[in-house]
């Protein structure tokens, strides 16, 4: 079949419109219609179907509201080009030295096509969109749950929609819980090095935090099951895949262990996996091991864009209707306009190539990142973010941040990650994904590399 042959059945209720947009998506499915192929005028395509302009009007809007072609303006509609890498990495910064290797945020990357699109099919449902300016569930609109939920299965998560509620982000999904479950005064164990983002929330609501020993894989087993005896605890907050800020990923023998002695002490796991996604081939998710057990938090913030503020939150049964109260306390619930917006690229596959992009982008990143650091004491993983640099003994740590940042260089010292009382070690976290363009960060990881073989300039005092 090609595109004047389609064939329009009179007795079928479908509308006819629906009908020749349906076969305009199976001959591009098929490959009959090619990426960047133009499509007929409408006029010359009426005519060979022997139907009027204005239902070949709504049949190509019906297409592009798919996402499988696209209408440019004032040269015709495409066939959508999706492999197509349409996020060009921002212009090169050359005007400004400074290399920041500050923030795990997602390379640079222009997002406004693939918003411009999302916010025009949203657009195109009219009665949609007024639904989405309504009080919903706290939890989320079921129809946006089950995406996610689709999406995060097709990845390999085994998560249940009736279990999970949207969050402003994996930071929020945190405050979330700790707000449900913990009083000032409990204590949170945590890893040797953590998160800052928990180390703050737990001063704030006056937590205790002790650290566990780690070793390559995360969390010791040994570790936890000596805290577990030592402290009165109920929560453990982990983070089992691209860890920050040392990059480990535990092996799935490991995942098992620290499942099994949390069990054994009926310890909750909070999973913090806003970076699960970025790992290519990471052992299954601790929820996938024991779903009454394990708290999982993710977010679109790092394989998406962390403005979107769109997180989530799967629960065990006994705790999820606890957990959807607090978020109804915080803000009834996240903003559905949000949630739409992020099951639009969920749904129209541009997520998936904006992590493939963002994926591509880290690996260059990192190869030129080990050419320079390769030979130092570097933890990295393929698709993190940062990386873990472990300073050779003539450098005292916050002599080297400063030393760093005299040179316009900002990294992040071991003490951010560090919970309070606990040993710092001579460390600083790297994130690749910072510096606005590769350039920056070749000039970033050369001068580092010049500054770690350089002997510091020792100052005494008196
Ligand atoms: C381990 C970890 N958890 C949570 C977050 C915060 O994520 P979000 O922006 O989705 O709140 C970050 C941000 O860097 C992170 O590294």
């Amino acid at each position: 079949m090609t595109i004047e042959t389609i064939i329009i059945h009179k007795s079928d209720p479908t509308p006819i419109y629906k009908q020749i947009a349906k076969q305009i998506c199976d001959l591009i499915e098929q490959g009959v219609l090619v990426a960047n192929q133009k499509l007929p005028t409408h006029r010359w395509l009426a005519d060979k179907l022997d139907v009027t302009v204005g239902t070949i009007t709504r049949s190509y809007a019906e297409v592009e509201r798919k996402g499988f072609v696209e209408a440019r303006v004032g040269a015709g509609t495409y066939v959508t080009d999706t492999q197509k890498d349409s996020w060009v990495f921002e212009a090169e910064v050359t005007d400004n030295n400074e290399c920041n290797f500050g923030y795990n945020i997602p390379p640079t990357l222009d997002r406004s096509p693939f918003l411009e699109k999302a916010m025009t099919q949203l657009m195109s449902r009219p009665q949609q969109l007024n639904q989405l300016m309504l009080y919903q569930k706290p939890a989320g609109i079921d129809a946006h749950r089950e995406r996610v939920t689709r999406w995060l299965k097709n990845k390999g998560f085994n998560v249940d929609a009736q279990r999970m509620l949207f969050s402003s982000g994996a930071q929020h999904g945190l405050q979330i819980v700790l707000d449900t479950f913990a009083r000032a005064g409990d204590t949170l164990l945590v890893e040797k090095l953590t998160y800052p983002g928990v180390i703050s929330l737990a001063k704030q609501k006056q937590l205790t935090l002790k650290s566990v020993d780690m070793d390559e894989q995360g969390i010791v087993p040994d570790a936890l099951e000596a805290a577990c005896r030592q402290y009165q605890t109920r929560f453990i907050y982990l983070t089992p895949t691209l860890q920050n800020p040392t990059t480990a990923i535990m092996s799935l023998e490991r995942r098992r262990a620290i499942l099994k002695i949390c069990k054994k002490h009926d310890i909750y796991v909070i999973e913090d996996d806003v970076n699960g996604v970025l790992a290519e081939n990471a052992p299954p998710a601790l929820i996938n091991l024991d779903s009454e057990r394990v708290i999982h938090l993710g977010a679109f913030s790092k394989y998406l864009a962390p403005g979107l503020r769109v997180g989530y939150l799967y629960a065990p049964q006994a705790l999820y209707p606890r957990l959807v109260m607090t978020l109804q306390n915080h803000s009834w619930m996240i903003s559905p306009l949000l949630t739409a917006l992020a099951c639009e690229l969920l749904h129209n596959g541009d997520a998936e190539r904006c992590l493939a992009t963002i994926r591509l982008e880290m690996a260059r990143r990192l190869n030129a990142t080990l050419s320079e650091l390769g030979a130092l004491d570097i933890n990295h993983q393929p698709g993190c973010f940062h990386v873990w640099l472990r300073l050779p003994e003539h450098w005292r740590l916050s002599d080297f941040v400063a030393a760093a940042q005299a040179q316009n260089i900002i990294v992040k010292s071991a003490e951010l990650f560090t919970p309070p009382g606990g040993h710092v070690v001579p460390a600083v976290r790297l994130s690749l994904s910072s510096p606005s363009s590769i350039a920056q960060l070749e000039r970033g990881v050369r001068t580092l590399n010049q500054l770690i073989i350089s002997n510091p300039v020792d100052e005494f005092t008196l």
